[in-house]
């Protein structure tokens, strides 16, 4: 259903008529709005439609992000819930001494149930800036934003860019976008590729920003690295010069109310600028946004120059400029030790009829994570709840390696554990097996499908332990997933340092700060 409400009198913002002449304006009416649509509906309800709302503390930060007063202000809030952001940004704008003559709000929703809200919020604003003398005109798009969206994309090929606009604000649904739906079909004739929503919201949000115009966003993180949203990043990267980057101290913090575990970003950009050179980039530790730290780093330190994947990387404090710097000192690519970096090849739920769930003869060890102990693979575990073994058979010879050393990392950590990057041996002479399949969960070092020399491999394994490594990936890492590609990215000590990092392995791994004490020696050696 499309239904536009040219909103122009009888709204229904009676009920919070007084906050029109509070200090703390429409956005606290609003919110208790929000926070009343919340508890009234089902969260299972809002997730399955991606519906976060945002709380007003971080709208009122989003809105302060906008920098150029203009006389006619169009806004987009696609996907907007209940409009607080787009109302914390025409508080912000009517505030201003050189407030704009008109504005004009284009607001996209499809929950049936929010939109009585956002038309009360719409109504809200109309009298805002009727007593501000500003022009105003509320649009509800009661329709899918991407199919509006990628058909006036196609329209504008031959339309002047006054559909434009000036100002886009959004915090667009999180959702996957699984298989061919219509949704993936849609997407595809307009050459956007990616696998979530919210990173199709914002590549069409940023594609119906005006040329000088400003974008500002509250995501996941996860678009900062990683393969899926490479394509994504690239094309956000070309559309707007990045300003402004902030995060949140906890993954708990943004979405409090609604229980949302989950890391996010607040980013600000302007449409085909000129490259300013800096990006600022905030951390804030609460909602107040008080206690935030801002600095302000060149652009080449936030997206590499010669980085294909056009990775995002977020130093957000002075110690990660520090541990950028430590990093560049190794300079070793995988390659150049003659390593290579894979995922398990075992995918156990289809390999079900082969798994053991004990060792027995004609079956070789199945590694899996709980096979991690203290910097080596402990094998077999009794009693686990994964199988131990995998028989061997013509099926499943490519799932195999033959026995040798192997360096293996954990690729999903729990969140309380207290490093991402978890790595141990795979020490043949611990285990008497010819071939081991590695799982899934793990992603394994290899050379050339074999294992490594011993000595390399203990070094690689100190190495991929240590503290700085760690606090490196954190600072490009927003999940806690080690994918292989990340590790292929990274530049290791190069091999004679490798060497030496491996005297620190005996028969368990030491402990950190020993790791963190050779580490520094071989970083040092190399500065
Ligand atoms: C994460 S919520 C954010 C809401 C609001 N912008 C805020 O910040 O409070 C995303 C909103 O997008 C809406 N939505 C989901 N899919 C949509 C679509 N295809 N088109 C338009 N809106 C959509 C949801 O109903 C939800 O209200």
């Amino acid at each position: 259903m499309v239904r536009d409400k040219n909103t122009d009198g009888d709204g229904a913002a009676h009920v919070c008529e007084s906050a029109l002449h509070t200090e703390a304006g429409i956005l606290s009416c609003i919110d208790r709005a929000r926070r009343a649509f919340s508890m009234a509906t089902s969260r299972a309800d809002r997730s399955a439609i991606g519906q976060f709302l945002t709380p007003a503390p971080i709208a009122r930060f989003m809105a302060s992000l906008f920098e150029t007063n203009v006389p006619v202000a169009r806004i987009l809030d696609p996907g907007a819930g209940s409009g607080s952001l787009f109302a914390a940004l025409i508080e912000q704008l009517i505030s201003k001494p050189s407030r704009p003559e008109c504005i004009e709000v284009v607001a996209y929703e499809i929950d049936q149930n929010i939109v009585p809200h956002l038309e009360k919020t719409i109504e809200l604003c109309r009298q805002l800036c009727a007593e501000t003398g500003v022009a105003f005109q509320g649009i509800v798009r009661c329709e899918d934003f991407i199919s509006a969206a990628v058909g006036q994309l196609h329209d504008n090929l031959f339309a002047a860019a006054q559909d434009s606009f000036t100002h886009v604000i959004l915090n667009p649904p999180y959702k996957k976008i699984n298989g061919e739906t219509q949704t993936r079909r849609i997407l595809n004739s307009a050459g956007i590729e990616t696998s979530n929503l919210y990173a199709a919201f914002v590549w069409l949000a940023a594609c119906l920003t005006r040329p000088g115009g400003e974008i500002v966003a509250i995501t996941p993180r996860s678009f900062c690295n990683g393969p899926y949203f490479r394509r994504f990043r690239k094309a956000l990267l070309g559309l707007v010069n990045l300003r402004h980057i902030h995060t949140f101290e906890s993954r708990k913090q943004a979405f409090a109310d609604d229980s949302v575990l989950q890391e996010n970003v607040i980013f600000h950009g302007i449409r085909n600028e000129d490259r300013r050179g800096t990006v600022r980039i905030s951390v804030s530790i609460g909602l107040g946004f008080r206690d935030m730290q801002v600095r302000e780093v060149p652009f080449q330190e936030v997206v590499v120059p010669d980085d294909g994947d056009a990775f995002i990387h977020l130093i957000e404090r002075d110690d990660g400029r520090q541990v950028m710097e430590r990093m560049s000192r190794f300079g070793t690519t995988l390659a150049e030790l003659d390593l290579e970096v894979s995922t398990g090849r075992v995918v156990d739920f289809r390999a079900r009829e082969f798994l053991r769930k004990d060792a027995e003869p004609g079956a070789a060890p199945l590694i899996y994570p709980c096979h991690f102990e203290d910097g080596f693979v402990h094998w077999p575990l009794k009693g686990a709840k994964k199988p131990n073994a995998i028989a061997c058979s013509d099926q499943t010879e490519d799932l195999l390696v033959p026995a040798g050393y192997y360096v293996l990392t954990k690729r999903f950590t729990a969140k309380e554990e207290r490093r991402r990057i978890v790595s141990v041996i795979y020490d043949p002479t611990r285990i008497d097996a010819s071939f081991v399949g590695f799982e899934n969960h793990l992603n394994y070092f290899h050379s050339r499908g074999r294992g490594l020399p011993p000595d390399l491999a203990r070094g690689l394994a100190v190495f991929l332990n240590s503290s700085l490594l760690d606090r490196y990936f954190r600072l490009f890492s927003g999940h806690t997933q080690v994918n292989a590609t990340d590790l292929r990215k990274v530049r290791y000590p190069s091999r004679e340092q490798m060497l030496r990092l491996g005297c620190e392995m005996k028969t368990t791994l030491p402990d950190q700060g020993r790791i963190d004490a050779a580490v520094e020696r071989a970083h040092s050696e190399n500065g």
